[in-house]
């Protein structure tokens, strides 16, 4: 009897991470952020300039990653080999090489155990692209939560801004969409919704009334 897992799967700037990240605190459960380790992986084959093709040495760096994630302010930090990453990982050079490690099967391999080790009672939150349907396939409540490509940019956009980088609108979109085509188009646990997941969509909807929505699914599941 394990306890209960809800997925929240979806493509980059669905939203997914805030609402995963609200569920848990609301319900106390753990989270795992899956998308941090494709990050972690990224970013450590970036520092060693690990070439971003050579599978095998990519496998490597996942199985051996030295990873840690702690709360800090209100926020989780993200250490890799005790360094606080957190800021690195968001980087736009990380994203891109992220999705591109994520399309390796060994590196997925590598990653599949560490992701189901974040279960433990009361529940977990997972949020990512293949939660629901290779990572947690028995999870009770799968939400596919989507956005449309222009909102999705646009939401990215704003963030950049408040943090005080400048970057284009048209980049960033040009950037999703080469992402979402990337998780959507691979053989090794595409970028789609489980067969039981119910699909959202958030463009147009705020944070909270999205919430609202999965907090009912619970409900009605858990
Ligand atoms: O969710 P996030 O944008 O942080 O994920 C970074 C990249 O990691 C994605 O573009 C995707 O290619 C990959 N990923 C994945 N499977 C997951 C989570 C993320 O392939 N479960």
């Amino acid at each position: 009897n394990q306890p209960p897992v809800i997925t929240i799967d979806g493509p980059s700037g669905s939203g997914k991470g805030t609402i995963a990240k609200l569920l848990a605190e609301k319900l106390k459960f753990s989270l795992l952020d899956s998308g941090a380790l494709y990050r972690l992986t990224a970013l450590a084959a970036l520092s060693r300039d690990i070439d971003l093709a050579d599978e095998a040495a990519l496998t490597k760096v996942a199985s051996g990653l030295d990873i840690r994630f702690e709360p800090r302010d209100g926020e989780v930090a993200v250490l890799l080999e005790g360094r606080d990453v957190s800021r690195d990982i968001r980087m736009e050079r990380v994203s891109m090489a992220a999705s591109k490690v994520a399309a390796m099967p060994g590196v997925r391999a590598a990653l599949l155990q560490r992701q189901r080790d974040f279960l433990k009672p009361p529940g977990l939150v997972a949020d990512g692209r293949d939660m629901g349907t290779t990572v947690f396939p028995d999870a009770p409540v799968k939400v596919f939560l989507t956005a449309s490509a222009e909102e999705r940019a646009r939401r990215r956009y704003e963030q950049l801004r408040e943090k005080g980088v400048s970057v284009s609108l048209r980049d960033l979109l040009e950037d999703i969409r080469a992402r979402d085509a990337r998780d959507m188009n691979r053989a090794a646990s595409p970028l789609v919704a489980a067969e039981d997941a119910v699909e959202l969509d958030s463009t147009g909807v705020t944070i909270d009334g999205v919430l609202e929505k999965v907090l009912q699914l619970v409900l009605e599941r858990i």
